[in-house]
């Protein structure tokens, strides 16, 4: 089973969100091993994007992702990482295919309510900087042999 990183970004929080997200996610049948409510420290948020350090909106995104509470979680699942960025959708929700979260609730590409990470190894490192070990839960669901 793969672990990925998944956000509910400050606007979802705003709009009420957290719950329709993550029962999109749990009805899927992710299983949610790690999830808690929190702002983002700014360095964190710096760290989290470094990636995209040098890109013109940088800045704005820091600020957003810093500008109010959100919701982290680590989903488990076979092939977690691809299924949610298939459930989220494109990063443009203009763009994002029907019946996707983006194109469900986003209007624009600067708030698009939820981030998930975008390859097995950023799920890592993501995951990583979000979450300590111990916050981590293994437990067994009896779901699990009608999903697989
Ligand atoms: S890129 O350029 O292809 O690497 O960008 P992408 O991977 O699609 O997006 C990286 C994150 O930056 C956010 N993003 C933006 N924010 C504000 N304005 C603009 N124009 C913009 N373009 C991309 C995007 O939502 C991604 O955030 P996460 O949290 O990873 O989804």
């Amino acid at each position: 089973m793969e672990r990925t990183f998944v956000m509910i970004k400050p606007d979802g929080v705003q709009r009420n969100l957290v719950g329709n997200i993550i029962a999109c996610f749990e009805k899927k049948g992710l299983k949610i091993v790690g999830l808690k409510m929190m702002r983002i420290p700014r360095e964190l948020a710096e760290k989290h994007y470094g990636e995209h350090r040098d890109k013109p909106f940088f800045g704005s995104l820091v600020d957003y992702i810093t500008s109010g509470p959100v919701v982290a979680m680590v989903l488990e699942g076979k092939d977690a990482v691809t299924t949610v960025r298939e459930m989220m959708g494109a990063t443009n929700p203009l763009k994002a295919a029907p019946g996707t979260i983006r194109a469900t609730y986003g209007m624009d590409i600067g708030r698009n309510v939820v981030h998930g990470s975008d390859s097995p190894a950023s799920a890592a490192r993501e995951i990583g900087l979000f979450f300590a070990p111990e916050e981590l839960v293994d437990y067994q669901r009896d779901v699990d042999r009608w999903i697989y």
